[in-house]
């Protein structure tokens, strides 16, 4: 979910609709928001931010306000369950992101009727029933925040005082916006807020901020005042428009060659060498085994760095989804480097083991796209991806430049090690922004693809080994997400152990053909589908291509191809997806961050 607020003197609406918008990659199953110039008006609406926007008054705006929008966790999306709610009197109106885990418990505690199924109808009525017992709204807020267990990001709006916004948070990202001493904004992130301000304050778990027009008070839960500067955003508003692209996929798909070039530019020196912060350098140094952790995307660009980091700097890696690794954790050696991967920064799961590492007194180096997000602050170091905000939900470029930056730390953990480097990394690479150029500019033949193979289809495979079996997994993600279209990612080999029983008349396969010791094995186990009526669509790669192969990419390095390899499948999801009318940018019961374990 996402929650915006603003306090100011006119014109609340249209900033917190636009800011809304900017916030739906977070979830758009419902949204709401609450206006107050004499009174407060409560608006909510199922679905998307266009849907809101429709039944809200033209006539109507006011000088504070507060919107959501909605991944439902608690109660399934519907008006009722829909943010923001009111305690039972109307005082107190209140936006929240997260999940209260003892709402239960203290829902047993409040006298009152509930109007919907969510945990966050609990926090607003513990703050009126806080509020009657203390007579003061920000004690009573302090207590109400106090009380509970869980994540919360949290606006309120007081209706009896048009002079004070109460925020609240801990685990779940909020971030307060400065204007020009005449309002002030907050929001679950920077990109919500670009269109008005480019001063933010970061703020820590476990605090609040008093937001007037002209101030804002940072304070524990026990009411001391904190001190904190303000810093400029790195982005800027250009950066989040989708200019003349039909679709943020398109655009982010295409950025991914200057990506990779500004990955180069980052992490070389004058010399053209390599080069890590000294922080960076000594965590990995120390380092006897390194476990990856990451979700989705993530996850799948974790399982290439576990090869890149084992072939070139040889230091034993294993890979682990975030949600998995807390309840069933492996046995640690003595000096683990955890390594977490994540665009957004902000995956809760993720970052719940985050916290346990730090728990048990190791260090821990996050690899994330954006500067300054909870994953980044809390890690030891921190290696940026420098790919650029990612709006589309189902996520390319975050994934190219996740592999490039990890190819760039095995490549500094091995010279660190004294290891034998197996190649120019920053020359092959350089050659990989070019063939990503040249498999962007052919994007007609995906579309072909797509409209023959997947248009129709109820489920699709991608098989590949080694490497390739690797990116197949990404391949049939990102198909899944955005077409719904079921489909497999499966090592080439094992399909014969069971999988293969799926295969009918007509099934796609769609493999990978990269990787220069197993292409005989691959080209082995296609014949093996096809021979049962699947329909063969190969991607392959100079070297190893065969007549009737769907598209033969240029070659590259053999440790590199995944970064060419998954262009193809990306492009083949996003045509899959257009061609049966599906919204790319924003597939159903999907976020782009997930703020909630
Ligand atoms: C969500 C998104 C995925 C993403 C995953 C991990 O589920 O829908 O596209 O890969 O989160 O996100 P992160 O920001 O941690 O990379």
């Amino acid at each position: 979910c996402g929650i915006v607020g603003m306090i100011g003197n006119t014109g609340a609406k249209e900033v917190l609709l636009k800011g809304l918008e900017k916030l739906e990659y977070r979830g758009y199953d419902s949204a709401g928001l609450a206006l107050m110039h004499e009174n407060v008006n409560v608006h909510k609406e199922v679905g998307r931010i266009a849907a809101l926007r429709e039944i809200i008054p033209a006539e109507l705006d006011g000088t504070i306000g507060i919107g959501h929008t909605r991944w439902a966790t608690h109660g399934v999306p519907s008006v009722p369950n829909a943010h923001p709610h009111q305690s039972t009197t109307g005082r107190f109106t209140l936006v929240h992101n997260g999940v209260i885990e003892n709402d239960e418990l203290i829902k047993k505690t409040l006298d009152v009727p509930f109007l919907s199924e969510t945990d966050t109808e609990v926090i607003v009525q513990l703050m009126e029933k806080h509020f009657v017992e203390l007579g003061d709204v920000e004690a009573a807020f302090r207590k109400t925040l106090s009380d509970l267990h869980g994540s919360y990001a949290i606006a309120m709006i007081d209706s009896e005082d048009k002079e004070r916004l109460y925020i609240g948070k801990n685990k779940s990202p909020l971030l307060v916006g400065l204007g020009d001493g005449t309002f002030n904004v907050v929001a679950s992130d920077a990109m919500a807020m670009l269109q008005v301000t480019d001063q933010y304050l970061e703020l820590h778990d476990g605090e609040i901020v008093i937001l007037t027009r002209e101030s804002a008070t940072i304070k524990t839960l026990d009411g001391e005042v904190l001190e904190r500067a303000p810093y400029t955003a790195e982005i800027d508003a250009s950066d989040i428009e989708k200019g003349t692209y039909a679709h943020y996929m398109l655009k982010e798909m295409d950025e991914q060659p200057a990506v990779i070039r500004n990955i180069i530019q980052h992490y070389q020196n004058e010399n053209g060498d390599i080069e890590l912060t000294e922080g960076v350098r000594e965590l990995v140094s120390e380092a006897d085994r390194v476990y990856i952790v990451a979700c989705g995307t993530s996850y799948h660009a974790g399982l290439v760095g576990k090869q890149l980091i084992e072939r070139v700097a040889g230091v034993p890696t294993e890979v682990h989804v975030a949600s998995e690794f807390g309840y069933n954790m492996p046995l640690l050696t003595e000096k683990p480097l955890f390594l977490f991967i994540s665009q957004s920064g902000e995956t809760a799961d993720s970052r719940a083991v985050l916290v346990e590492v730090k728990k048990l007194g190791h260090k821990a180096l996050t690899l994330t796209n954006v500067a300054g997000s909870t994953l980044s602050r809390e890690a030891n170091e921190t290696m940026l991806l420098h790919a650029g905000p990612e709006i589309a939900v189902a996520s390319t470029k975050a994934y190219t430049a996740q592999i490039a930056v990890l190819a760039i730390l095995a490549y500094d953990i091995a010279r660190a090690n004294g290891k034998k480097l197996p190649f120019d990394l920053m020359q092959e690479l350089a050659l990989v922004a070019t063939t990503m150029d040249s498999i962007m500019a052919q994007k007609e033949i995906f579309e072909e693809l797509a409209d023959k193979f997947l248009k129709e289809s109820r489920n699709a495979f991608f098989l590949g080994r080694g490497l390739d079996s690797y990116v197949g997994l990404e391949g049939a993600l990102k198909l899944k997400e955005i077409s719904y279209i079921q489909a497999e990612g499966y090592p080439g080999g094992e399909l014969k152990h069971g999988p293969i029983a799926l295969i009918e008349d007509g099934t796609p396969v769609i493999t990978l053909v990269s990787q220069p010791n197993t292409h005989l094995n691959i080209r082995g186990n296609i014949k093996e589908v096809v021979a049962r009526g699947a329909v063969a669509c190969t991607i392959s790669m100079e070297g190893m291509e065969h007549e009737n192969d769907a598209f033969v990419l240029p070659r590259v390095e053999p440790l590199l191809t995944p970064l060419v390899t998954v262009l193809p499948l990306q492009l083949i999801s996003y045509y899959a997806a257009l061609a049966r009318d599906c919204d790319v940018d924003k597939p159903r019961n999907l976020a782009k961050s997930v703020t909630v374990e």
